[in-house]
């Protein structure tokens, strides 16, 4: 794999004054989000939650090269998006597969996409180890059509992660599947996105999920005309176990900020927009860790902590 993480890369992936507007059916336009900001660190795991329609999904097609902004840009690795490319690999909800095709029939034709100059060999060989890797062993003949729901995740997991993409961008990929399978499609999508240093945003709408995966929270507001309200950092450990992550230190206070949000912060932002609130640079919330690089004097509140996002 190539994607190691490197050094201070802190705009790997730049979203720089973005818009979506739509024609409003009696003449002007609906602005769903404007003049959204966002930095993403090469190898970091962002997870972006918002109320439904506030435009998570339109968001990752801009990213996905799939939708052009309104208005602004979108940075990644130093050059402006300007459609779909191999480097941005898209997991969706409805995991998109070629219904013909069996499950390394699927997984290798993105394969031979991206390497085109690759023998059949080759390319088979590199699908059987993300079918591997993904949990599918055994089933690399058969179609979608005879797999299960997170089967077919599965196989879009491993379709994604197999062209070795600068960035893996998920639309709210396990939301349609049971819990169990659900548990263990996010211990492995984290544990292959770990090793690897993959840099990724995942769209959620679960708290759990969130703080599981995500180094960074993303909070938006409600729409029409939803913001980024806050960056949350997620201060739990890196290594960290789905079955004891509610015993680490921290985990009820970022629990409750996150539903907090969700619950009224999402709809009452604009109105109570905290001053110096400023649309380029979001402010990034440190639970329980005081401001970096002075400490807290003592007589302020530890947490919630909420510093700019250009310190
Ligand atoms: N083609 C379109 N024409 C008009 N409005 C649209 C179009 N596509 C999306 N919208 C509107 O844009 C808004 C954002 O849509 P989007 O799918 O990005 O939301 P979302 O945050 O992903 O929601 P959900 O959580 O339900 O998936 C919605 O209000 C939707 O109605
Ligand atoms: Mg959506």
């Amino acid at each position: 794999m190539e994607n190691a993480k490197t050094e201070s890369d802190p705009k790997f992936i730049s979203i720089e004054g973005i818009a979506r507007r739509y024609p409003a059916p009696g003449g002007g336009s609906t602005t769903i989000f404007e003049d959204l900001w966002l930095p993403v660190q090469r190898g970091e795991f962002v997870c972006i939650i918002g109320h439904s329609g506030c435009g998570k999904t339109s968001v990752l097609n801009i990213l996905a090269g799939l939708e052009e902004p309104s208005d602004g840009v979108v940075v990644v690795d130093g050059q402006a998006i300007s459609g779909p490319s191999l480097d941005r690999a898209v997991i969706f909800q409805g995991h998109a597969l070629l219904p013909w095709k069996s499950v390394i029939g699927n997984v290798g034709y993105a394969v031979s996409s991206r390497w085109r100059k690759a023998g059949r060999a080759e390319v088979e060989e590199r699908a059987r180890r993300f079918i591997d890797l993904v949990g599918l062993k055994g089933n690399e003949l058969k179609r979608p059509a005879e797999l299960s729901g997170g089967m077919r995740q599965r196989v879009g997991i491993a379709r994604a992660l197999s062209i070795e993409p600068k960035i893996l961008l998920m639309d709210e990929p396990f939301s349609a599947l049971d819990a169990l399978t659900r548990g263990t499609l996010q211990d492995e999508v984290r544990r292959i996105c770990k090793s690897t240093g993959q840099t990724v945003v995942m769209i959620t709408h679960d708290v759990d999920e969130a703080i599981y995966l995500a180094d960074k929270i993303v909070l938006m507001t409600n729409g029409p005309e939803a913001m980024i309200a806050e960056v949350v950092e997620n201060p739990l450990p890196m290594e960290r176990a789905r079955d004891s992550i509610h015993r680490e230190e921290n985990y009820y206070a970022v629990r409750n900020h996150l539903v907090d949000f969700l619950v009224s912060r999402s709809r009452t932002f604009k109105a109570e927009m905290p001053a110096g609130y400023d649309r380029r640079h979001p402010p990034v919330v440190r639970l329980g860790r005081p401001p970096e690089p002075a400490p807290a004097p003592a007589n302020t509140i530890p947490f919630p902590v909420i510093a700019s996002a250009r310190d």
